[in-house]
Order: C-alpha cells, then sequence, then structure tokens
C-alpha cells in the first residue's frame, strides 16, 4: 500500500499562452491526441496508487468537474447502438464515487496559492501535486518512481530533469548539496537562474511530493516572482526543518503549457501508438522532403 493517498492538481490557471482555444475550455482539456491532458495527469497518479484527486479549480473550469462524471445517456446510446470501443473509451474517466474533490481559487494568485487551497483537504499527511501542463512519457509513471523513492527518503520531493545550461533561466534549478543514484539531496531552490549563475542544470518539472508542513509556509508567503504566490518559496523556507530531496526520473518530460511542447508531445505520442505511426510517417516524409531537398 502506498503512503502517499491524495494528489493535488492546480488547474485554476487562466492558460494564456492557448488563447484563443482556453477562452471558454479549461487548458486541461485541450486533447492530446485523443484524451485530454487532465486524463494523462490522472492516470498517472492513479498508476502511483493515488486513491484521493483534490483539484484546484477556478471559474470557467466546470468541463473538468464534468469529464469525470458518469454520462448516462451518452453511455446508453453507445450500448444501444453496440459502440463497444467507444464504450471502452469512456473506461479511463470513470473514477470511484467520492474520490474527486474541488476546491475553487477565486483569484489565480499563483501556484503556491492554488496548493496552499488544499490544506483542508489534505490534512496531515503527505502529498502529491500534479500539473497537467507538464506530461511525462515514461516507461513506469513518474509520479510512480518518486512515491517508491520517497518511502525511504521522506521530506519533499521535487521532479527534476538535466536541462542544457542555456535554459536554466525558463526553469527552478536545484541547487545540489549531494546525489545518489537518481536522488539530488538539495541545498536550495533557485527561480530561474541565469545560466551563467545557475548552481546546477536540473530543472524542476511539475511533480512533488509535499510534506504536510508545507500548509504553514504557504499561509505565511508573500508574493515572490512574478507577484504570485510561489510554491518553489514555500519549500526553499521549509528546507532547513524537512529536507528536499531533487528526484531526476526516468522519462521524457513535455511542456504541454507550450504550443510548441503540445505540438512535440503530440508527435511523440502519435509515435506510441502502432495505428497511426505508419501513416503519420508517411505524412511527414512527404511534407519534409521539399525541406530536406533544399538543406
Ligand atoms: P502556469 O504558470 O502554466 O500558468 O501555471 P497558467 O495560467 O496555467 O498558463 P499561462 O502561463 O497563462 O499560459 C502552472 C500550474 O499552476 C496552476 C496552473 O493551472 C498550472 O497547472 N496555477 C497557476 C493555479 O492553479 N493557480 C494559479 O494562480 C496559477
Amino acid at each position: 500500500m502506498t503512503h502517499i493517498r491524495k494528489a493535488v492538481f492546480p488547474v485554476a490557471g487562466m492558460g494564456t499562452r492557448f488563447l484563443p482555444a482556453t477562452k471558454s475550455i479549461p487548458k486541461e482539456m485541450l486533447p492530446l491526441i485523443d484524451r485530454p491532458l487532465i486524463q494523462y495527469a490522472v492516470d498517472e497518479a492513479r498508476a502511483a496508487g493515488i486513491e484521493e484527486f483534490i483539484f484546484v479549480t477556478a471559474a470557467g473550469k466546470g468541463a473538468l468537474e464534468d469529464y469525470f462524471d458518469t454520462a448516462a445517456a451518452l453511455e446508453q446510446r453507445l450500448q444501444q447502438n453496440g459502440k463497444t470501443a467507444a464504450l471502452a473509451a469512456l473506461e479511463r474517466t470513470r473514477m470511484p464515487e467520492g474520490t474527486l474533490s474541488f476546491v475553487r481559487q477565486n483569484t489565480p494568485r499563483g501556484l503556491g496559492h492554488a496548493v496552499g487551497l488544499a490544506k483542508r483537504l489534505v490534512g496531515n499527511e503527505p502529498f502529491a501535486v500534479l500539473l497537467p501542463d507538464d506530461v511525462i512519457r515514461a516507461p513506469h509513471g513518474a509520479l510512480a518512481q518518486m512515491v517508491a523513492a520517497h518511502r525511504e527518503t521522506r521530506g519533499h520531493m521535487v521532479a527534476t530533469m538535466d536541462v542544457p545550461r542555456e535554459q536554466t533561466s525558463s526553469y527552478g534549478i536545484l541547487d545540489v548539496a549531494s546525489e545518489k543514484g537518481r536522488l539530488a539531496h538539495a541545498r536550495g531552490l533557485v527561480e530561474k537562474p541565469r545560466p551563467d549563475i545557475a548552481p546546477s542544470t536540473q530543472a524542476i518539472v511539475g511533480r512533488y511530493i509535499l510534506e504536510p508542513s508545507i500548509f504553514g509556509r504557504l499561509a505565511n508567503l508573500g508574493p515572490g516572482a512574478g507577484g504570485e504566490l510561489q510554491l518553489t518559496d514555500a519549500i526553499n523556507a521549509d528546507l532547513p526543518d524537512v529536507g528536499v530531496n531533487g528526484y531526476r526520473f526516468e522519462g521524457e518530460r513535455f511542456d504541454c503549457g507550450s504550443v510548441q511542447g503540445f505540438v512535440q508531445a503530440t508527435v511523440a505520442f502519435v509515435m506510441d501508438r502502432p495505428e497511426l505511426r505508419d501513416a503519420f510517417c508517411m505524412f511527414m516524409a512527404d511534407r519534409t522532403a521539399p525541406l530536406r531537398n533544399v538543406a
């Protein structure tokens, strides 16, 4: 049995990088091939043994709640028409009754603020945070890898990946004190450092396992970068009392909060689907041939 039972999904962001698509639908409902982003995150959490799913939502995010609800009329129609494949596709969206909770963030005051709003629902136990924008393609779910490592380390844990040094200013970066295998014990987290002063090239991506002490830090947090309440600031504040480890997960992360990352993720996941791959490769070969000839 896992010692991490609850996961928080902060989904209250405005998704401005995807406007106008996100004007009337939540970013987390954008489909990567045929599944919305939120489904990838929930599947990863389930694979890690999560039993309770807490969504921090905002105005205009109602489609997310409906997505995980039963669609009785639709299912009945599919059944009557013998559409078994379509019915099976709905299976993934089925969540045991009572396992989903929604808490509302009225104003987008930052990721730290959003996570802090889950305090009452999380209670006094370690919990996971998954940012659905960060889609991770991995042989074994990234969160499951972290949960296994956290069983030994305890304390706060952040997922990390190596980035080229010239990109450090786009990420939170780990200040590494010592390393052992995939684990890096951190001296601190540095928000978006310039490449020449970045303490490492281990970037933090959207998976966290946090001890409940984080809620006290979040409650006392002042505005950080961009005037928002930053989760990394709260983790840093807790660092002297509760250790922080980075976990370099096995897998590939796509930033689906950006259009470029979303397109790349689509291609990567198409290549994993035998029924789509061959036709896609032929199409791309055809499309890119003129470019290759120019080169
Ligand atoms: P982002 O920085 O990607 O912000 O948030 P965003 O608003 O979603 O997207 P852009 O930049 O406007 O395109 C990172 C994560 O934190 C959540 C987001 O939903 C996303 O999962 N978040 C951010 C909140 O839940 N509340 C906030 O106030 C800010």
